[in-house]
């Protein structure tokens, strides 16, 4: 079942109706200010960080879901109702949400009264806009009463929910015209407030909460909104609010735009106050008069939607497969965008007040976003890498303001450091800037311990090298990319739990999986040491590179299968010989993608168990069989009941590591196969047991355990967006960035008869066209650049040529 559709040609996805199975969101803003918007006009907006500039408040958990946004009353007679139809839920004549890139629309119509609704961030201003177009399509003049309504968060998102005691004394508002302004804790600590106006003179307004609602109603039944009157209050204490009347007439056929506009404005020391006490609202003014007007709306709208149509123009496809073009040529670049502003910070399932920036999670996020702005992975990458520890490991998580190493996590987990070097290495490939090796970085955001990136790296990869178990493994500390998989959380006390264990710095237990990123990434580095001409140190990698190939061959392979680690005793997890956990995804997938037992048939066998073992309808699943019981000594992976999350969820994440492995030996149909399972265009049509959008992936389906099977949940912060997009757009279609230039190397579906795709590559356009008159599935028989036969599968980037028109035969 849908609860909409795609608009390929306008690069949208059409809600069609309100009540889809959970909110499905979208996001505005690209650079500072953010706001969150579902299909029913909930939501919050932040200033750069989530927990401690929230402009808006939100209600988690809430009910009936998802309550708190920015909502427009109604009032036309005895009816009242919201175009996105919440919180009013009124039943609407006719209701659509268009969520585009960057921008939502929201079109209903009730009683031949049209609404239409379009918010966004403009580029480089630091507002949300709400334009709200009101149309009498009756025969008769309509007297319309509209309420705007916002519930303005005091800032640290966090004490907000917590520190009533105080809260309920401190808040202040401003009013002046049409603007309300929020200046909670001006006087004091900030240096910055909102406003929330509307480009047309009021008939009143609120701003205290209670006044606006009246005693114990919720936001779905304001007594002002009933009653039809503003009460003018000025909030003091409790909860400031902006609310905006405005009282129309619109005669038969005619209609009527309004601006609303929420913005952030930060003030310096010595500008603060206009008056004693009256804050400068010069600045806001100056924001405000950039959208006073429709065709001033029109125009920043344009331009938000020109920058993703460049943006989004750095990688296209054409394919006969609707989906997979769509989700190549959009959605899925989209989510990259937003999950690298994000990290795992602000969604639906993200509080925006609990993680910072994770060290692995924006390395990997890097790896799907590069080539859309590589300036900012350039500045994201010097700020990840200036938290890292001098030995080389990392703080696992920083704090976007600060930029500073997050003490309480800390670090620990032992595959860190390696996503550095994925990190700058897909960057240099994107770009060719070898010179970001020469940047001077500090460790530990210590500017007198500062060294060029190059020697992160280098310490990036002996962390890895130094730290071995008894079977030649990488020690697996904390844990690896599985959070869940905490080995060395074995305990003598009785009653510990994964939660409260400590010792998992002394533990001996070892990552057959950091192995595998091990060989792949330390070949990475070890080319870029002989890049930049230190051939010795080169050398040196790829003999310990060789090393840990072996040692996986000899302790980390199973039989029919790669083992996924030893914990603290030595005991094997992931092997035959254990009770449940038998296999598990991570080795498989990114063991093969190392190339790791390829020539020995090991590969093979390994994505054939695969296969056989964690294989369902909906995707690929992380272990099998799935834990019942749960098990201190293997920390919280067996603390979730069987099907979900770590412990045998189908987890997206890696689902697409099996995908690339399966293009490394050449399986084009089974690849695709791993690939469409969890993609979202083609889950689109069972949206009612998804239940996520069917534009975005999620973090997690159900496993085959779980009594949900193939319910989705924690969409869009995920760094399933970048190793998808890797997936399909490097190893599927095969477009693939290397140091030379772009390989072309497609593994596809045997009855795919090929596409056309166009790559901006280093500023130079790739008009590629991919033949397949055989049915193959891998395998370059013929490379034609600009009218000339080539040997191999790459085009030699040649510096200044601006244009490649190329020809490539499957075969
Ligand atoms: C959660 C995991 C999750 C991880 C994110 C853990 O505490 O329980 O399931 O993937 O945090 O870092
Ligand atoms: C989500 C975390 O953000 C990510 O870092 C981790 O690798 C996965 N969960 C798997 O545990």
């Amino acid at each position: 079942m849908k609860f909409g559709y795609f608009d390929d040609a306008r690069q949208e996805y059409v809600i069609t109706s309100p009540t889809t199975p959970l909110p499905w969101i979208n996001y505005l803003g690209c650079e500072n200010f953010f706001s969150l918007i579902s299909n029913t006009c909930g939501g919050y907006s932040f200033y750069k960080d989530a927990k401690l500039l929230r402009l808006t408040r939100y209600r988690y958990n809430n009910i009936p879901t998802d309550t708190n946004g920015r909502y427009y009353y109604i009032k036309d007679g005895d009816t009242i109702w919201n175009p996105g139809w919440q919180p009013v839920q009124t039943e609407l004549d006719s209701y659509s949400c268009r969520h585009g890139l960057g921008y939502s629309v929201f079109t209903s119509t009730k009683n031949e009264l049209t609404a239409e609704l379009t918010a966004f961030v403009p580029l480089n201003n630091n507002c949300e806009i709400n334009r709200l177009t009101l149309k009498n399509t009756s025969n008769q003049a309509k007297d319309i009463s509209l309420f705007s309504y916002i519930e303005f968060c005091l800032w640290n998102a966090v004490d907000d929910m917590t520190n009533f005691q105080r809260n309920f004394s401190i808040g202040e508002v401003e009013i002046e015209g049409s603007a309300i302004y929020h200046k909670t804790e001006y006087r004091e600590r900030r240096n910055h407030y909102a406003v929330y106006a509307v480009n047309t003179a009021i008939d009143g307004y609120d701003t205290d909460r209670d006044s606006f609602l009246g005693a114990y109603r919720g936001v779905n039944r304001p007594i002002v909104v009933e009653q039809g009157k503003s009460t003018n209050s000025k909030a003091s204490g409790w909860a400031p609010i902006g609310s905006h009347n405005i009282n129309v007439t619109l005669q038969p056929g005619e209609e009527m735009s309004y601006v609303f506009v929420l913005g952030y404005l930060e003030i310096d020391e010595d500008n603060k106050w206009e008056a004693p006490g009256v804050i400068n609202k010069a600045p806001a003014k100056e924001m405000l008069a950039k959208f006073e007007t429709n065709e001033q709306v029109e125009t920043a709208l344009d331009e938000l939607k020109e920058h993703w149509t460049t943006l989004l123009s750095k990688y296209t496809v054409e394919t006969n497969d609707d989906k997979l073009t769509r989700m190549v040529n959009t959605w899925n670049q989209y989510q990259c965008m937003v999950t690298f502003n994000m990290s795992r910070s602000a969604s639906y399932y993200e509080s925006g007040t609990g993680r910072g920036m994770g060290f692995r999670d924006s390395c990997q996020d890097l790896l799907g976003f590069v080539h859309l702005i590589p300036d900012r992975a350039r500045e994201r990458i010097i700020d990840i890498a200036s938290t890292q520890f001098e030995d080389g490991s990392a703080y696992h998580q920083y704090q976007p303001l600060t930029k500073k190493g997050n003490m309480d996590i800390g670090s620990g987990f032992n595959d860190d450091p390696l996503w550095l070097i994925a990190g700058v290495s897909a960057y240099i490939k994107e770009t060719g800037d070898f010179g970001i090796l020469e940047e001077s970085v500090p460790f530990d955001n210590d500017e007198s311990k500062a060294q060029p990136l190059m020697e992160h790296l280098r310490r990036s990869f002996n962390f890895t090298r130094t730290n071995l178990g008894p079977h030649g493994l990488p020690l697996i500390g904390r844990a690896d990319w599985n959070d869940c998989l905490n080995l060395n959380c074995f305990s003598k006390t009785p009653g510990e739990s994964f939660q409260t264990c400590s010792n998992f710095e002394s533990g001996k237990a070892e990552s057959v999986f950091i192995a595998g990123m091990f060989v792949r990434y330390g070949k990475e580095y070890a080319e870029l040491c002989k890049r930049t001409g230190n051939q010795a140190e080169a050398e040196l990698v790829l003999a310990a590179v060789d090393k840990m190939y072996d040692a996986v061959l000899e302790n980390g392979w199973d039989g029919e299968w790669f083992l996924r680690a030893y914990d603290a005793f030595s005991e094997k997890i992931g092997s035959k010989e254990c009770e449940d956990g038998q296999i598990f995804i991570e080795p498989q997938g990114f063991c093969v993608l190392a190339g790791i037992g390829v020539k020995e048939g090991l590969a093979e066998k390994a994505l054939n168990s695969v296969k056989e073992r964690l294989d369902t309808k909906y995707g690929v699943m992380l272990l099998q069989p799935a834990y019942k019981d749960y098990h201190l000594n293997l920390g919280e992976v067996s603390s979730y009941p069987p099907g979900y999350k770590e412990n045998a969820g189908i987890f997206c994440h890696n689902n697409p590591w099996v995908s690339i492995a399966e293009t490394v030996i050449g399986r084009g149909d089974r690849a695709f196969e791993i690939y469409k399972k969890t993609c979202p265009a083609y889950v689109e049509d069972i949206s009612e047991i998804h239940r996520t959008e069917p534009y975005v992936y999620s973090q997690m389906v159900a496993g085959a355990d779980a009594p949900r099977h193939g319910e989705a949940k924690n969409s869009w912060l995920t760094g399933t967006a970048a190793w998808t997009f890797v997936n399909v757009s490097q190893y599927i279609i095969g477009i693939r960035p290397e140091f030379d230039g772009l390989v072309v190397d497609p593994c596809i579906p045997s009855d795919m008869p090929g596409f056309k795709a166009t790559r901006i590559f280093r500023d130079a356009t790739y008009n590629i066209t991919v033949e397949n008159p055989n049915g193959a599935q891998k395998g370059v028989a013929k490379l034609v650049v600009d009218g000339q036969e080539m040997s191999g599968n790459i085009i030699p980037f040649v510096d200044g040529k601006k244009e490649y028109n190329v020809t490539i035969t499957l075969g």
